[in-house]
């Protein structure tokens, strides 16, 4: 299967034999509104392969889902996580990338995208990888949090980097 190949890491769309390591992911990553092993696989299957994972090697190292409407011109991450022992090692922001590369491959402008107002990690990866708080939906979660909503316009030549550092 092809993949994109970045920083001794592929990031390519996600197959059946992955879905043992993306539920693993999705366990440790998340405590509630986890995604269900059935819908995984429905995506796995997808035509538009909409799941993808980072690998070192043969190992899953995160996973990333998106969304796009039939006509829209934006696309939406529905969910990102990245495995605990592997995390600052950049799978994140590759991942993020390689969300952006699907979306201006299906046509999209924009991706945006929802996060715990309290997941203070994952906002600074969005804030570094240029998306920008646009609104909230209150009591978003199962738990009743508020979900902070961020985007990112694609616009040609606006390729995924990050804003500072590095
Ligand atoms: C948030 C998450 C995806 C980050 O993945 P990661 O692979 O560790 O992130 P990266 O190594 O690509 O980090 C890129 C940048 O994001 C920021 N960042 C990432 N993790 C951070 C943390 N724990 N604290 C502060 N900044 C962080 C940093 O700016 C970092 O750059 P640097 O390492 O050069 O300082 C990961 O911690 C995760 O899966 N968390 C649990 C699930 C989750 O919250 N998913 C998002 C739901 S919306």
């Amino acid at each position: 299967m092809s993949g994109h190949v970045a920083g001794g890491m592929t990031i390519q769309p996600a197959a059946l034999e992955d879905l043992d390591a993306i539920e693993a992911l999705e366990a440790a990553a998340f405590t509630g509104d986890r995604l269900s092993r059935r819908s995984l696989r429905s995506f796995v299957k997808a035509e538009h392969r909409p799941l993808i994972v980072a690998r070192f090697g043969a190992t899953v190292a995160g996973y990333a889902l998106i969304s796009k409407r039939r006509d829209g011109r934006t696309a939406r991450i529905y969910s990102l996580a990245v495995d605990p022992a592997q995390g600052r090692r950049g799978v994140g922001r590759a991942l993020l990338q390689g969300c952006e590369r699907y979306a201006r491959a299906h046509g999209c402008d924009a991706l945006r995208l929802e996060v715990r107002y309290d997941n203070a990690a994952a906002i600074a990866l969005y804030e570094k990888m240029g998306y920008r708080d646009f609104g909230r939906h209150e009591r978003y979660y199962e738990d009743g949090a508020t979900a902070l909503r961020f985007e990112k316009r694609l616009a040609a030549g606006n390729e995924a980097s990050p804003t500072g550092g590095r």
